[in-house]
């Protein structure tokens, strides 16, 4: 399959051998440079890819976004007109548009200034949009929201643990949380790749790594020249798991999506579309908040 390794619905250069270019278990982002930005705060490494991301989103999203993840994240929230949901990691809000167009109350909330001032540019202004880090526990009151999303988002952020804390403690207990990834066990940036058994005549995917914590840089925007770059952090399943656990969020579905691309007619089209429709592009997955008096030993 001649497809480029795909991720956040775009093409993903690999860096040159650098330093910077490694595969790293996780090491600190360094931040971006050439954003406009407020004085005193740190321009993050998605300011530096605002505008290009933003051009790639538009106002209605990228072709995975409209046609699979927004879609397929929306009817697992299971919502109800006027719901309030929060879109955590909003970027420029494409998903907050779309949830308000089906009548939510929305917020947004992303650390990246530029992205949030693109998201106010773009948005209605009946959607709130903070600049905060999902970390940050005091952004919104407890038991706030009857939903919250987080659609491409968590594989940017190097520690989840208190982001999902802080997902259950705004969630109603009754609230659901829905996370999309691109899917940790076969896409995973350098880590996996296409290939073609010439004796099968099959199309595989190779996993050359997976139960490592890593922290990949990725040429953002994806182009020859490109200095700067954003970062992806690989975690297992397993880990996935265990940080909702830890936050005290179970698990009632889980959902793997495949691409809906299809090859140009030619010799391995049939392979390369199996292969599509085998191995899945995205992992999605609904949790929601364990029950106060819920005793896991009974
Ligand atoms: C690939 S973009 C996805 C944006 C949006 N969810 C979408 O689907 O278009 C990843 C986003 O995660 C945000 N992000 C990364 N770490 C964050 C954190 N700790 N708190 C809030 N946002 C964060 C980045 O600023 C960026 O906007």
């Amino acid at each position: 399959m001649q497809e480029v390794f795909l991720i956040f619905c775009f093409k993903i250069i690999l860096l040159k051998k650098s330093t910077r270019s490694k595969v790293q278990t996780r090491g600190k982002p360094s931040s971006g440079k050439g954003s406009r930005r407020s004085p005193g705060r740190e321009s993050t490494l998605w300011d530096q890819a605002a505008r290009w991301y933003d051009a790639l989103v538009g106002d209605h999203g990228s072709g995975y976004q409209k046609d699979i993840i927004m879609p397929g994240a929306t009817k697992l929230m299971n919502l109800k007109k006027g719901n309030r949901v929060l879109d955590l990691a909003c970027g420029q809000g494409v998903f907050s548009r779309y949830l308000l167009a089906k009548g939510m109350q929305v917020e947004g909330l992303d650390t990246s200034e530029e992205l949030i001032r693109l998201a106010c540019q773009r948005s209605k202004p009946s959607i709130r949009f903070h600049l905060a880090d999902a970390r940050k526990k005091d952004t919104f009151k407890e038991s706030h929201f009857d939903a919250v999303a987080c659609l491409l988002a968590l594989q940017n952020m190097e520690e989840i643990e208190s982001t999902l804390q802080n997902v259950a403690r705004w969630l109603k207990p009754d609230g659901r949380f829905v996370m999309v990834v691109t899917h940790p066990c076969f896409r995973i940036p350098r880590q996996t790749h296409w290939g073609w058994d010439e004796e099968k005549k099959i199309e595989y995917r190779r996993v050359d790594r997976y139960a490592s914590d890593l922290s990949i840089p990725i040429i953002t925007p994806p182009l020859a020249g490109s200095s700067g770059h954003t970062l992806t952090y690989h975690r297992s399943l397993q880990n996935y798991f265990t940080a909702l656990a830890g936050a005290g969020l179970w698990v009632a579905s889980l959902q793997e999506w495949a691409s809906k691309k299809e090859s140009q007619p030619g010799k391995r089209a049939k392979a390369e579309n199996r292969a599509r429709k085998e191995i899945p592009l995205f992992l999605s997955l609904c949790a929601r908040p364990v029950p106060a008096n819920f005793n896991i030993n009974r």
